[in-house]
């Protein structure tokens, strides 16, 4: 028989159907049981009443999964139809409870716990409508560029050679022992790419190094980019922009009631012949204080509260929820905004603000070589960084500019989330990688690690001597200046695993010799010395200077037991000319690495 899904049996009255899915929940009510069934389409009631099929069921937790056979009739419940007569086959059967009650309607729990269970609470009927129709907007921008302003799709790379937005927040990653830079933004490819096709769009990833945990800011994210050539007046940018909001809005309309419906309906104002207000940026700022008497009239910048107070003025007077923002100040905007001609110290840039939030930034760009060389040197940045770049204005670019719109932002605003994390799959911020709570806090750079190794022992009341002494890049050094054995010194020792590239920690007595079998032994695969370079890239840390604590480096981290033979420990703290010396249980009790023996004893005399 061919399976059916839930959402086609009103159309199978009396018919008899056969169903797959997952078991949502079972009640029991006297001597029938109602089991809904959760498959892509939604949820389906089926009515048991034999025993022996009541019985293959009785003890499931949810997510079991099941195949089943019935007769479909119809239910004055709200789901209009049921399955009665079933025979029922457990596929696979879950007996362990799940964390959370994803199967009710709404889950009831805070969501840094449904976070902590991302990938199970996903399954909830909410939380699934809301990346259905993020889905879906995804889908609308794509069929809107396309159809509706002839732009062509473009796939930009995500690790580049420099920062793509200027600023603080990109991160750095270690290419091959080089730096490379995570996009902020696919900005200076679309650039590009409008000097090939002249209208291009794409749905990016985007990195942001955000260091402060808001509810809008995430650290990795997608933008909808959108960059045109050839315009009369840069502000045609905004009538894209207007136009794909209002497509993606009559989109969602259409094709997600189901989904809305879950949500309550609860979706932003946005009437088709209402347009966006267009305010400038010193517009705004008056606004908001004639509104609220606080002057914030000589800010560089709209705060969080203005933008709220904006879209409420927009909501009031106009019955829409948008308001677009223009001609912000040069010193806010980007290297690549374009100086107002009668006036450099304002930009041709726009803000969209949705509901409180700005959900876009665009405008247009400079687009001449000199201009352009200009605006990365009023930023501090250096031309030599952007030759790609740079080359493509000086064989010609028609004035042009777009606009970066953030999925997330534009799904919680749309939907009136409250939180930006509950508008992405698996979120990464201060606090997440992922969706993954960070374990441990990564510590770079020998003072910081140094700092950090103190206010430890400070915190945890450990007894230690702390010496500051001449650089002592040998084991025999360090006894010296440190007045203690040799075989107290605790040599620690980076490693790369030959096959995962993992860094492992290996920390053992100065006067012993590592035994790299053993080492293979305890991590599963072989290992060589990690190359000092990495390890001064990655940790901030010299040979010589790294303190065996390799769980503030975020790597897994192991003590030879010979370690605990001599009463105290000492090492140097991150740098070459400090030292730290304690007792060795108390270095063991707080580290609390894993403890082995993968030393060859070497004869001393
Ligand atoms: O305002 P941003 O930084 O502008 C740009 O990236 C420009 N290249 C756009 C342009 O074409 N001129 O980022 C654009 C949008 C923001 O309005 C916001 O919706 C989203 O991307 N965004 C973030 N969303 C969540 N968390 C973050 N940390 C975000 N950073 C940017
Ligand atoms: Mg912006």
């Amino acid at each position: 028989m061919q399976r059916v899904l839930s959402q086609e049996l009103p159309n199978l009255i009396e018919k008899k159907v056969y169903v797959r899915g997952w078991l949502n929940n079972l009640r029991a009510m006297g001597k029938l049981g109602f089991l809904l069934l959760r498959d892509r389409s939604g949820l389906c009631q089926i009515v048991i009443e034999n025993k022996e099929e009541l019985k293959k069921i009785a003890d499931l937790q949810p997510g079991s999964i099941l195949s089943i056979k019935g007769k479909v009739v119809p239910s004055n419940s709200v789901y209009k139809v049921e399955i009665v007569d079933p025979e029922i086959t457990v596929d696979h059967e879950i007996k362990e409870i799940p964390p959370l009650e994803y199967y009710k309607p709404e889950i009831n729990a805070e969501l840094e716990f449904i976070l902590d269970h991302r990938p199970v609470a996903l399954r909830n009927r909410q939380i699934g409508a809301v990346f259905k129709i993020q889905a879906e907007l995804a889908h609308a921008y794509r069929l809107f560029m396309h159809d509706k302003v002839s732009a062509v799709e473009y796939f930009a790379p995500n690790i580049i050679g420099a920062s793509s937005e200027g600023g603080a927040e990109f991160f750095n990653v270690d290419y091959f022992g080089y730096t490379a830079t995570l996009a902020q933004s696919s900005q200076l490819y679309k650039q590009i790419m409008v000097g090939v096709n002249e209208r291009v769009f794409a749905l990016m990833p985007f990195f942001r190094a955000e260091p402060s945990q808001t509810t809008r800011h995430l650290s990795e994210g997608k933008q909808f980019e959108f960059e045109m050539g050839f315009f009369e007046s840069w502000e045609e940018i905004m009538d894209v922009q207007e136009g794909c909001i209002k497509f993606m809005l009559s989109h969602l309309q259409e094709a997600c009631s189901k989904e809305l419906e879950l949500l309550e309906n609860k979706v932003i104002k946005a009437p088709m012949d209402v347009p966006f207000p267009r305010l400038t940026f010193k517009e705004a700022q008056q606004i908001y204080f004639d509104r609220t008497g606080v002057d914030e009239r000589q800010e560089p910048d709209l705060s969080p509260a203005a933008e709220r107070e904006l879209c409420a003025w927009s909501s009031e007077k106009f019955g829409t929820d948008l308001v677009f923002v223009t001609d912000w100040k040069t010193e806010k905007r980007p290297f690549y905004a374009y100086p107002k001609d009668d006036n450099p110290d304002l930009t041709n840039t726009f803000d969209l603000i949705c509901a409180g939030t700005e959900i876009t930034s665009g405008g247009q760009r400079r687009h001449t070589y000199d201009s352009m060389v200009e605006g990365i040197r009023l930023k501090q940045m250096d031309p030599a960084n952007f030759a790609d770049y740079l080359s493509i204005f000086k064989y010609g670019m028609p004035p042009h500019g777009g606009f970066g719109m953030g999925l997330e932002r534009l799904t919680m605003t749309f939907l009136k989330l409250k939180n930006i994390r509950e508008a992405s799959l698996f979120p990464s911020d201060t606090k997440r990688i992922a969706g993954n709570r960070i374990k441990a806090k990564i510590f770079f750079g020998a003072e910081n690690i140094r700092n950090e190794i103190i206010h430890q022992l400070r915190e945890h009341h450990i007894d230690f001597e702390h010496l500051v002494h001449e650089p002592t890049p040998t084991s025999e050094d360090s006894a010296r200046v440190r007045g203690s054995k040799v075989e107290e010194g605790i040599k620690a020792l980076i490693f790369k695993g030959k096959s995962t590239k993992k860094n492992f920690q290996f920390n053992i007595p100065s006067h012993l010799k590592v035994d790299m079998k053993a080492v293979a032994a305890m991590v599963g695969e072989k290992c060589e010395f990690e190359d000092p370079t990495v390890i001064e890239e990655r940790f901030g840390l010299q040979i010589g200077g790294i303190p065996p604590f390799g769980n503030l480096l975020n790597i897994d981290t192991y003590y030879d037991q010979q370690i605990l033979e001599q009463q105290k420990g000492a090492f140097n703290c991150g740098l070459l000319t400090e030292s730290i010396i304690l007792l060795s249980k108390d270095l063991v009790a707080l580290v609390d690495p894993k403890m082995g023996i993968f030393t060859k004893r070497v004869s001393t005399n």
